[in-house]
């Protein structure tokens, strides 16, 4: 919206860190027809008019690639008018622009102070219409924020008085090309009420008995006191203590000083990842505080239940890892100073989240904030966090698994909802990337240095990883040629296809003489390399066989070894190689490392490492790159969601958007009974089965017609409709 980037102000204050500011407008209407407010800003804003906030979007406008791209937001206000003088009230956040964020704990990382910019267009019962927009009229007021930012919290003090600080400054600096109405807002989801309360030496712990990402909601009419004090933690350790060393530099409080009027207060600028929060300063009540969850809105499309409660508990911890993580942009974790979009656990997670909720709008968002970083970069990489700290004025390597999320995420949009904008709208982006990749290799095709390899896999870390990487980081180059070239050939563009098709080939040759012996070892010998290979380089491969009997033999020896990248395709790859017991052996093994280790120690979401705590109990406190690195809620390893929809529900797509439609559920009598569905572009799909007396009972509702696969491998042609097998169930088919 161009008349937009004539009205930024900004604020007449110096820069500090956390400070908020407020500006009011005042205008005089009678007999109000319609009236629109266009606004947008850098940094966070809040809009209210007469008083009565407007926006239900969290953290508007929306965390983008600032350079090139903003949204802006369009609210009818007509409703909030009265006749006679009217007060538009904005506060402006620093939040993502300006304010401290990332790992690094920046600030300023996209421009010097924020800036706002409105427009309001009135049309009168008379006909007339005028417009007023931000400009110097506007004024500027001290106000009862004396701190706002994501890691730290909110400092709110409602007796503060709102003192005019002088006139809006006019925004004189640079403004991206780019401004789009928003697509898809994060907005309050889950109300989340306390379970227990825990009584300790100064104060009181709430527990919300759920992990998430959200913020607490205080009735200052409870309060006993003038001001509430609220730490945030995801677990207690030791026992009765709020553990915030995991939060590293984020102090993730809340400090709130009551007004004369009573309230529900909720921060506005900030959220937190959490499952226990710590009061002081006021006694706890029944009704003092509850909590919501927050996340970009989505509707859910993935259902499951069983009978097995600690199946159906990871099933659960998954789902709530992506609610926790799926704000604005893939968030690697909700709780630490670090919330980030990191690319490489976006695609990690990115097809089991397509299962569990319709993700179309918010891939479509990164997908640009993708794509913008990506064309400040001068060697044309897609780097690892998006959307980029600001354009690079050196190239740099993506990280191998992290960047190529350019080509995986649009594949598998693509494949799951049948739509190929994805892939068109990011083919040249994919190039880009690729030929960044094609100008690293060397006579092999390959490409050889440092790089994060299977990050966090059990027992590897970041030094053996550095120097064994090679193996893993190859299969995802390989795999991008082999995307672009598949699109390539389905589009008819030949001079690309061909030379995709051919860097695939070769970089596939060099691979398999370079990592593979003739007896399918692989080079280091680790479960990553063999899944990452079998799923991105041995597709039709004659060695494909003996890698795969490689593989099983790795996972029967050392049980599950796999880091970030390799999880996903784990238990698949294991019925593909015939061995469903041994895949259910892994899913419901409860020793470290394992899904159901987790489980056990009471996780509510997942967890960034397989031992986040040790078998002692502890929290694990080893350090990784300089820094505590232990999140309780990053979904990586929840990729196991995705084995849930396909292969326990058995639920496969044979064709692009589920076009052709086959059932085939992998029965396992430890399960019990479970049921699920999916809301796939063809309409809904829905499978229970359960094992009563030895005997299966299935149930499958198909929008489509559809292959049905039985447990003894008979194969069944159905109609739309539902449908009822029932068979003698024998473990391990
Ligand atoms: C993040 C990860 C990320 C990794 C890569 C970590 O700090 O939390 O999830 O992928 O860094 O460097």
């Amino acid at each position: 919206m161009e008349r937009l980037k004539d009205h930024f102000i900004t604020s007449n204050l110096e820069y500090s860190e956390g400070v908020v500011s407020r500006f009011i407008q005042e205008f005089s209407a009678t007999n109000v027809l319609s009236a629109n407010l266009l606004i947008t800003a850098l940094g966070i804003y809040s809009l209210k008019i007469n008083g009565i906030q407007v926006e239900n979007q969290l953290y508007a406008p929306g965390f983008t690639y600032y350079p090139k791209h903003l949204y802006f937001q369009n609210y009818n206000i007509q409703p909030y008018l009265l006749d006679g003088i009217n007060v538009i009230e904005v506060y402006v956040a620093q939040g993502w622009y300006c304010g401290r964020f990332t790992h690094e704990n920046k600030t300023q990382i996209y421009g010097e102070n924020i800036a706002v910019s409105w427009i309001l267009d009135l049309t009168l019962k008379n006909g007339s219409t005028f417009s007023i927009a931000s400009d110097e009229t506007v004024l500027e007021t001290t106000n009862e924020y004396l701190y706002a930012g994501f890691y730290d919290g909110e400092i709110v003090d409602r007796t503060r008085p709102f003192e005019i600080i002088g006139q809006a400054k006019i925004y004189t600096g640079v403004l991206p090309d780019n401004f789009e109405l928003t697509t898809i807002p994060v907005l309050q989801q889950d109300l989340i009420d306390v379970v227990d309360v825990i009584e300790v030496n100064d104060g009181v712990i709430l527990d919300f008995g759920q992990n998430f990402a959200g913020y607490v909601c205080i009735n200052s009419a409870l309060m006993n006191n003038e001001t509430i004090a609220i730490k945030h933690g995801e677990v207690l350790y030791p026992e009765k203590e709020l553990y915030v060393r995991n939060l590293r530099r984020a102090k993730a409080q809340i400090v709130f000083t009551k007004g004369n009027q009573p309230e529900l207060y909720k921060p506005k600028f900030t959220y937190m990842g959490f499952r226990f929060i710590h009061i002081s300063g006021c006694v706890y009540k029944d009704d003092l505080i509850h909590a919501y969850a927050i996340h970009s809105d989505m509707h859910r499309t993935g259902y499951f239940i069983s009978a097995n409660r600690m199946v159906q508990r990871l099933y659960e911890n998954q789902i709530w890892s992506q609610k926790s993580n799926y704000i604005e942009v893939p968030t690697d974790c909700p709780q630490r100073d670090e919330r980030m979009g990191y690319t490489g656990d976006g695609q990690a997670f990115a097809h089991t989240g397509s299962y569990n909720y319709d993700t179309k709008q918010f891939w479509r968002k990164v997908l640009k904030d993708i794509t913008y970083s990506q064309q400040d970069n001068t060697e044309g990489y897609v780097g690892p966090t998006i959307p980029a700290e600001g354009p690079k004025g050196i190239g740099y390597m993506s990280m191998l698994g992290w960047g190529n999320a350019i080509t995986i995420i649009p594949e598998m949009l693509y494949n799951q909802y049948g739509d190929e904008s994805y892939m068109s709208e990011n083919y040249e982006a994919m190039k880009r990337h690729a030929e960044a990749e094609i100008r690293k290799l060397n006579d092999q095709f390959l490409w050889i240095g440092i790089n994060l390899g299977d990050w966090l896999a059990p027992g590897k870390d970041v030094a053996w990883f550095a120097m064994n990487n090679n193996p893993v980081s190859n299969t995802f180059i390989i795999n991008d040629f082999r995307v672009i070239a598949d699109y390539a050939k389905r589009h008819e563009l030949h001079d690309d296809y061909e030379r995709y098709h051919n860097y695939y080939i070769n970089s596939q040759g060099g691979y398999v003489k370079t990592f593979l012996d003739e007896n399918g070892v692989i080079q280091g010998d680790y479960q990553g390399a063999y899944v990452l290979a079998l799923q991105y380089v041995l597709k039709d491969h004659p060695l494909r066989s003996k890698v795969m009997a490689n593989f099983v033999k790795h996972v029967k020896a050392y049980g599950l070894q796999t880091g970030f990248f390799a999880t996903e395709y784990l238990l698949p790859l294991l019925i593909e190689a015939n061995e469903p017991k041994l895949a259910y052996d892994i899913l419901l093994n409860d020793s470290n490392p394992g899904w159901m280790y987790q489980v056990n120690r009471g996780a509510t979401t997942t967890w960034e490492r397989w031992d986040a705590i040790l078998e002692d109990g502890s929290v694990n406190e080893t350090v990784i790159s300089s820094d505590n690195m232990v999140s309780f809620n990053h979904y990586a390893f929840g990729s196991v969601g995705k084995f849930y929809y396909e292969y326990i529900l058995g639920i496969k797509s044979l064709s692009p958007g589920f076009q052709k439609l086959t059932i085939q559920p992998w029965i396992d009598e430890r399960l019990m009974a479970v049921s699920g569905a999916y809301e796939s572009s063809q309409g809904l799909i829905e499978v229970a089965w359960k094992i009563v007396d030895s005997k299966y009972e299935m149930h499958i509702n198909v929008p489509i017609a559809s292959t049905i696969i039985l447990p003894n491998n008979e194969t069944k042609e159905v109609p739309c409709g539902t449908h009822a097998f029932r068979g003698i169930y024998k473990n391990n088919r």
